[in-house]
């Protein structure tokens, strides 16, 4: 017997993480003690009071029954007053939320309601590689947006030809950026919102490094902006703020038409997040904001430090204060993919190849904060060796 895969899964680059972790674990089992600054996965556990409201919500009967497909009218609620609190929206929990599997589901599964196949979805590049993804899986047709240093890796969205704008059905946007670490303001959002409303395009905002900042500014939501919710839906997750990936917990909040549409998607595939998960969800969205801001200092330090130390290297790190990511150029005369092959031959480090997220990411690498300093500063230390 012999199964061949369809088109659609044929059309796909491998994932980048999974091809990333299939490498690392080659070295793992040479023996090679590696650094993982890879994937954007938080090393910092959980917060104590979220297992705490798992280990009890585990329990109880009504938990071990499926869930509602919107998710739980208290975790909707909860994401609500988060909204309220953090950026003083007003979200409708009963229309204006739906509860997700983690963001990437969200992301993945939302062109399936809106775009037809041959539409187009605006896609930026360098990215979160399922902006794309999920434009295929959905048949729609990606229209790369690069995202460049000297525009602050921001889209220029008004260049984007008539006849591309004709067809477009949804824009992405993610600021903090992933991986650039780039940040928008409320002047970007309100021109993207008015030129969306112009060409009737969605915009789907992916808003999961919000809470991740060490400077003074608060990055906002588009739905901030005035009109916003005529156009816009955000993805947001628990996964980065709480240090819980591996929970697969998220919301996306917005326009009522779109979130519905999402929520047909999500009725017919899944059966919603275990319920007592959402309640663990509660407990951390209702985490006092000076929990938040222990994590966030633990990121700055990390991020000074390590910025310190790469630029001793000689290596040109990009000025942010957002995400725990670092978007470093290569060295001259390497390409990324060839270089972040040296570091992991050479240096045992894993990092992420710019052009794992787009071509536009040629030229760069990523380094993600999630390991304690110590290893970040043996990380250097190796790299250093290689005297670039
Ligand atoms: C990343 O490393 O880009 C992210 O952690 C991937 C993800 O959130 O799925």
């Amino acid at each position: 017997m012999s199964f061949e895969y369809s088109e659609r899964i044929k059309s796909l680059p491998p994932y980048l993480f999974a091809q990333i972790d299939m490498k690392k674990r080659e070295k793992l089992s040479q023996g090679v003690d590696i650094i993982d600054l890879g994937i954007g996965d938080p090393d910092i556990p959980t917060p104590e009071p979220i297992i705490k409201a798992m280990q009890k919500a585990v329990e109880k009967p009504e938990h071990h029954r499926y869930p509602s497909y919107e998710g739980m009218l208290s975790f909707r609620e909860a994401v609500a007053d988060f909204y309220r609190r953090r950026f003083g929206v007003s979200l409708d929990p009963t229309t204006e939320v739906i509860t997700l599997i983690g963001s990437k589901e969200g992301i993945a599964h939302f062109p399936l309601a809106f775009v037809n196949p041959g539409d187009v979805v605006l896609c930026p590049d360098p990215a979160y590689p399922v902006y794309k993804i999920g434009t295929i899986f959905a048949g729609g047709i990606p229209y790369i947006i690069p995202l460049k240093e000297e525009n602050g890796f921001l889209p220029d969205f008004k260049s984007i030809p008539k006849d591309v704008l004709k067809k477009a059905k949804i824009i992405w946007v993610n600021y903090p950026n992933n991986p650039t670490s780039a940040t928008a303001k409320e002047d970007f959002y309100r021109e993207l919102v008015n030129w969306a409303m112009e060409h009737n395009i969605i915009v789907a905002s992916d808003l999961a490094y919000s809470e991740i900042y060490m400077g003074n500014e608060k990055p906002i939501s588009i739905l901030q902006i005035d009109e916003a919710k005529e156009v816009a839906i955000e993805f947001h997750s628990l996964s980065k703020t709480f240090n819980m990936t591996g929970w697969r917990i998220g919301m996306a909040v917005g326009n009522a038409e779109l979130v519905a549409g999402l929520g047909k998607v999500k009725t017919n595939i899944d059966s919603g997040q275990f319920q007592a998960i959402q309640e663990a969800g509660i407990t951390a969205l209702k985490m006092p904001e000076s929990e938040i801001q222990r994590i966030r200092e633990i990121y700055k330090q990390r991020r000074e430090v390590m910025v310190k130390a790469l630029e001793d290297i000689g290596l040109e790190v990009y000025n942010s204060t957002a995400t725990f990511y670092l978007w470093v150029k290569v060295p001259k005369g390497y390409t990324s993919a060839q270089f972040v092959s040296l570091l992991l031959d050479e240096c045992g480090v894993v990092c992420t190849p710019g052009n794992g997220f787009g071509q536009y990411g040629e030229g760069y690498f990523r380094i993600s904060l999630t390991l304690p300093t110590e290893r970040l500063m043996e990380a250097t230390e190796r790299i250093r060796k290689l005297k670039i």
